[in-house]
């Protein structure tokens, strides 16, 4: 039996669906978004055909950063609702065949958590080493500064002791000493409670912050700590408890650095994690209308051991970060998908959804969706993009991209029984409010986006084969285009053809030694089939912004379905 032809491994052929519960769906008209809201749309996710929700931080939180400043890793923020509720929506989920996962924030607390509370009173205060701690200000590298439009130091004082503590974010978001047994020992048995109340694993936020002995000051180099080993326990641990438990980690490093987090061989580390450095790629292709930033990425993502898998993404909750770009490769990206500054963050990246920077050319679109829905690794969707939600950008910084889900055309857009002054953000007004863009209109238009991501959703599922293949990128006339294959072991092989330019393109291209008889097989359009050269040569036409994703029927195999 091969392993791709059974369940297993299930993140390797997941859809992943990130969704904030607060700007969701809100079920008792407050404005806010809530877990018996999120219950009540699984209906919607189960048909848009994702198989996993990935649900950013529900923790109770003052709310300085959206969430990701928790004071209670046990708890549920009222706001959202209870713990029965929580149960209730994975269990909701899990009947629709949708597994959750939820955001976990193993890097920092927010300042007000009862432990930071305890720790900043005194130099010998109970909590005081679950932070790190330094005597004097250390220097701090701009580059460690995550957000420079707020801090300018990594280091703040706390005037009660005179001493320093860590800080990576802002500084309301104080550094755990993740290297402290304690700590070690609420993170295990915080996950331990999730994986209990039926989470299938964790979005693992911050990866590349956490405690490492060279990037603190002097007194804390004795600390003998490899964060990648940490988290290989870590993850031992979970599976431990649950054995198919997911850590979806956020390392945004170039390749070589983030490879070690997936762990040794076998994959012991992370077992999946976001690929940032073809996402970055495929902005600069875009802007370009140039395959080859896009192809080097590929050619450069490192192979993974079977366990392990990239995750897919175009856009996210934060803001587009552009930082593994050259400075002037990021101003073509700037230029091209936000040329003012009020659209760009941080000097690093852009506020702005995707269908807004392509000024609402929904055949590019298209074609963006096309390629991350075609790229071996599993891709995953931030809530909203499957029917072409923008930013709004009065609503300030990172927040733009988060406003209420759109579902219907009412002024609070179906989010809520409550009047749009009182919802948790204000939604976008123009080409892009509620009123244009919404879920009702689309389910009920075969032609609408939301029914073409379905199909892309459809066709993942169709061909679990995606999920497993690795990719390879052969030489490709017009540089327009990207031609990329996707294979499996067994010699499944899928050639994805994509025109990144308006102009249509004969593509020329080679999917590699083939049986003869061997015909393409269009899976997206047309169904048409297209022969293959002995030397497997193919000569195809794409029409501008156009897309082909080709399956290879060798003689003997059976007929696509
Ligand atoms: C990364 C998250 O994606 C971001 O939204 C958050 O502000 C920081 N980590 C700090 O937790």
């Amino acid at each position: 039996m091969r392993m791709s032809q059974t369940g297993d491994l299930w993140w390797k052929t997941a859809v992943v669906y990130c969704a904030d519960v607060q700007t969701f769906y809100d079920s008792d008209s407050d404005g806010i978004g809530d877990l018996r809201g999120m219950t009540e749309q699984v209906e919607y996710l189960a048909d848009l055909g994702i198989t996993c929700l990935w649900l950013m931080p529900i923790y109770p939180t003052p709310s300085k950063d959206d969430g990701y400043d928790i004071t209670d890793f046990y708890g549920v923020d009222r706001r959202l609702g209870t713990h029965g509720d929580f149960v209730e929506l994975v269990r909701t989920a899990r009947a629709h065949g949708i597994r959750v996962i939820l955001d976990f924030v193993m890097n920092h607390t927010s300042d007000q958590h009862p432990w930071f509370k305890s720790a900043r009173r005194s130099t010998d205060a109970p909590f005081r080493d679950w932070f790190v701690w330094s005597p004097t200000k250390p220097k701090t590298n701009p580059k460690d500064v995550v957000f420079p439009d707020k801090e300018d130091s990594i280091w703040e004082l706390e005037p009660k002791t005179g001493e320093y503590y860590l800080h990576h974010f802002y500084k309301h978001q104080p550094d755990l000493n993740v290297t402290h047994p304690g700590v070690q020992e609420e993170i295990a048995r915080t996950l331990g409670f999730w994986l209990e109340l039926g989470v299938s694993g964790f979005r693992v936020d911050a990866v590349p912050f956490l405690f490492t002995p060279d990037r603190v000051p002097a007194d804390h180099h004795h600390i003998r700590f490899d964060p990648k080993r940490y988290l290989a326990d870590v993850r031992k641990y979970v599976t431990r408890r649950v054995g198919d438990a997911l850590l979806l980690g956020e390392v945004n490093l170039p390749y070589k650095d983030q490879k070690t987090y997936f762990g040794g061989a076998d994959g012991d580390g992370l077992n999946m994690q976001f690929d940032f450095a073809a996402m970055q790629a495929l902005y600069l292709a875009l802007a370009r209308e140039d395959a080859r930033p896009i192809e080097g990425a590929l050619r450069r993502r490192p192979a993974l051991d079977v366990t392990s898998q990239w995750a897919n993404f175009v856009r996210n909750h934060d803001e587009l970060t552009l930082d593994q770009l050259t400075d002037e490769e990021r101003q073509e990206v700037f230029d091209a998908f936000g040329p003012e500054p009020g659209m760009q963050l941080f000097g690093r990246g852009l506020r702005r959804r995707l269908p807004s920077m392509l000024g609402g050319d929904g055949r590019r679109l298209r074609l963006v969706y096309s390629i991350m829905f075609s790229l071996p690794g599993t891709p995953v969707l931030f809530y909203g993009e499957e029917i072409g939600m923008a930013e709004n950008l009065d609503v300030p910084g990172r927040l733009s991209v988060r406003t209420p889900m759109q579902w219907g055309d009412d002024p609070s857009g179906g989010f809520s029984d409550a009047p749009p002054r009182k919802l948790t953000r204000p939604m976008p007004d123009g080409l892009y409010s509620p009123e244009r863009v919404n879920v009702a209109n689309q389910r009920h238009d075969q032609d609408s986006l939301w029914w073409f991501i379905r199909n892309l959703i459809r066709l993942r599922r169709q061909y679990p084969q995606l999920g497993w293949s690795t990719v390879e990128v052969p030489r490709t006339k017009p540089r327009s285009v990207l031609a990329h294959l996707a294979k499996e072991e067994d010699g499944w092989t899928m050639l994805a053809l994509h025109n990144l330019a308006p102009e249509s393109a004969l593509v020329d291209v080679s999917v590699g030694e083939v049986e003869p008889g061997s015909t393409l097989y269009d899976l997206l359009n047309d169904r048409s089939e297209h022969p293959v050269g002995k030397d497997g040569s193919v000569q195809i036409e794409v029409e501008g912004y156009g897309y082909r994703w080709l399956l290879l029927h060798r003689p003997g195999d059976r007929p696509p379905q």
